[in-house]
């Protein structure tokens, strides 16, 4: 017998909504509620259908997590936030940065002191990494979370958030909060009772013996290959291997069972409850597993992703998901769209730029950019130069291909120069996760430091000095200009450069991603206060890029193409709304680059200015383009 979807659906969600219990709604909150429930049902029903049809309970489910909306519903939240714009992250006026809350302040009580400085900076868009229970010393940098409903102690108090999150919204800064939701800590009450021997919560996880591992083993991709062989840690005490795909203390859970997704969706109701706009989906693409696979970006993560985003819709829609894959472009995009993730990082720009830097070309950024850039109407991509995590070299292969590039020897040239390994490389990062067997390895360092001030320094170098903050330049006005909302990274707007002192702290010293997340000291802004220092220049040109971009709305305009001006070291492209232009050009070299054609020629019309500098410009006589400088031209 075929089934009739639509039907079956229908006949579902009558007899739910006839069996919850909605009696403590208010009648408004009731009237809300049915009428989300109604254009919601389907869609999450749709979802969860290919994932647990099989699954003779599923009715039973649906109905315990139906509930929880309900009781959602009666939760008080903190103070939203006035502009109640559906596509608000389509604005020139958005520009995010992301913090640690102990390395900016020290909790989250005195990071409502640093909303002047949020406001100063220009930013409206904060995410506060990860700030719940995660066990004592090394803890992924909070990504090991063992209570997704308290605040870590060290941070403060589940009010100190609230309190927080309203402060922020009054002075119309959006909040995003980590939803890490592919595994827990191994302290996790689930994990805890897992280890115990409760067969139940065994089954939130993946429990098995060393023979499926390694079946299993087969096929993953090793995610952090320096903390152990292969995607398992062994429980010597229940003679069981467990899927961990990071740390070993982080546990991955186990979404073929449908108590999980209700569980997690209830503790994703609970982040939602301190006030957050944004829900950043962190690890995303790992979420679902199936022998003989990759384990990645399968067809049923997806099935997933959608079934929270439809939950989403029905208990919060005013939160948006933003996507954390940093995988093949073709997977990136795929997870982006009305019924997915309305945000995304923009991994592949973010690695491209630093490729061009290196190569001082443009054809590997232009072409890849080209397949990938384009997402669905009212979604939008979150540009970043820098984040908390390492640097990998995520480009389609069949793209570089085509351009007589060899991926695997371009990945190592590219961790060699920005790992200080290339005679003549103007970068000091640092190693992650070195692949004891093929040598693969990602890149960490502050911006500043990738893009040369600590070398330059170090060298005592006023060129080399001069070249680097024009990099920090072009990269930062590539990154404020393109579609987006641009997301800076603590300390970066500081020009901050690395930091050892993880080596000196036994949790950290293995995970070298903390070379760039460095406490912020009273010194590191008043350097950056100071116009005559590297980080005054930088901080200085950041700010002024973030004032420029908030003041024309032309950095909202949806049209947007790529701009080849036939030179392999520039880089352009043009944004128009109604008769605006604005064409940026920027030169990725160190040396002069002339023009092929007079600038008018791209451009459609004679005169111009740079709204970087304020020069009006007779297009017809520009003949070339500085060393690494970059052009934002707007006609008036
Ligand atoms: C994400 C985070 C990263 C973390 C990993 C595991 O990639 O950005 O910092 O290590 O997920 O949670
Ligand atoms: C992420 C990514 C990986 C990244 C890592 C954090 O989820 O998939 O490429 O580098 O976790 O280090």
């Amino acid at each position: 017998m075929v089934m009739n979807f639509a039907f079956e659906a229908q006949k579902t969600q009558q007899r739910l909504l006839s069996e919850l219990d909605l009696s403590l709604l208010t009648p408004q909150q009731k009237n809300t509620f049915i009428q989300r429930f109604e254009t919601g049902f389907a869609p999450l029903f749709e979802q969860l259908f290919p994932l647990y049809g099989q699954c003779f309970d599923l009715h039973y489910h649906l109905k315990v997590l139906l509930q929880s909306f309900i009781d959602f519903q009666k939760k008080k939240r903190p103070a939203q936030i006035k502009d109640k714009s559906e596509f608000w992250f389509e604005s020139n006026k958005n520009v995010g940065i992301a913090v640690y809350v102990d390395l900016l302040a020290d909790d989250l009580s005195s990071l409502i002191d640093k909303i002047p400085y949020f406001e100063s900076l220009g930013v409206n868009y904060v995410h506060l990494m990860p700030l719940y229970l995660s066990p004592e010393g090394n803890s992924d940098g909070g990504y090991a979370i063992s209570d997704y409903r308290t605040v870590s102690p060290n941070l403060g108090t589940n009010k100190d958030l609230k309190d927080l999150a309203s402060a922020l919204h009054k002075k119309g800064i959006r909040m995003v909060l980590d939803f890490v939701f592919n595994h827990t800590s191994d302290e996790h009450r689930w994990a805890v009772a897992a280890k115990s021997g409760d067969q139940e919560f065994q089954d939130y996880y993946y429990f098995m013996d060393e023979k499926e591992a390694t079946e299993y083993n087969q096929t993953v991709r090793e995610i952090f290959p320096q903390i152990r062989r292969g995607s398992f840690t062994y429980l010597a005490e229940l003679d069981r291997h467990v899927w961990t795909t990071f740390n070993s203390f982080q546990w991955d859970l186990n979404y073929a069972n449908p108590a999980v997704f209700v569980a997690v969706v209830e503790e994703m109701l609970h982040l939602i409850l301190n006030g957050c706009d944004v829900l950043r989906l962190d690890a995303l693409a790992f979420v679902w597993k199936e022998k003989g696979t990759v384990c990645e970006n399968l067809p049923k993560a997806h099935n997933l992703i959608k079934a929270f985003k439809a939950c989403l819709d029905i208990a919060a829609p005013q939160v948006v998901f933003k996507s954390e894959a940093i995988v093949h472009p073709d997977e990136v995009n795929k997870y982006i769209g009305a019924d997915e993730c309305t945000l995304s990082y923009n991994p592949l720009m973010m690695a491209l730029l630093w490729e061009s830097l290196a190569t001082r070309q443009t054809n590997l950024l232009y072409q890849s950019l080209e397949r990938s850039f384009a997402i669905p109407q009212h979604t939008t991509w979150v540009n970043y130069i820098r984040c908390h995590d390492d640097i990998g070299w995520l480009w389609d292969d069949a793209i570089s291909d085509r351009l007589g590039i060899d991926g695997i020897g371009h990945r190592r040239f590219l961790n060699q120069f920005y790992t200080g390994q290339f005679e003549g490389s103007f970068a000091a990062g640092v190693p992650f996760q070195e692949n004891p067997v093929n040598g693969d390895c990602r890149v960490c360092g502050t911006l500043a430091s990738l893009a040369g001030v600590e070398n330059a320094i170090a060298a005592k170098d006023p060129l080399l000095l001069d070249h680097a903050i024009k990099r920090i330049r072009v990269l930062n006005g590539i990154n404020f200009a393109m579609p987006g909302i641009p997301l800076l990274y603590q300390g970066d707007d500081l020009g901050v450069l690395n930091s050892d002192d993880y080596l000196n702290d036994p949790t950290k010293v293995e995970d070298s991603r903390w070379v760039h997340r460095k406490k912020l000291t009273k010194a590191d802004f008043t350097l950056a206060e100071d116009n005559s220092t590297p980080q005054g220049k930088i901080a200085q040109l950041i700010r002024e890029m973030i004032q420029i971009r908030k003041a024309h709305s032309i950095f909202a305009a949806e049209e947007f193409k790529l701009m080849s001006l036939g030179n392999e070291h520039l880089f352009a492209f043009k944004r128009q709304m109604g008769d605006q232009t604005l064409l940026v050009i920027a030169n990725m070299s160190e040396h002069h680059i002339s023009f092929n054609h007079t600038l008018n020629h791209y451009f459609g019309q004679d005169c111009a200015s740079n709204l970087l500098n304020n020069e009006l410009l007779d297009l017809t006589s520009v003949q070339h383009i500085e060393p690494l400088d970059i052009l934002w031209l707007i006609n008036d």
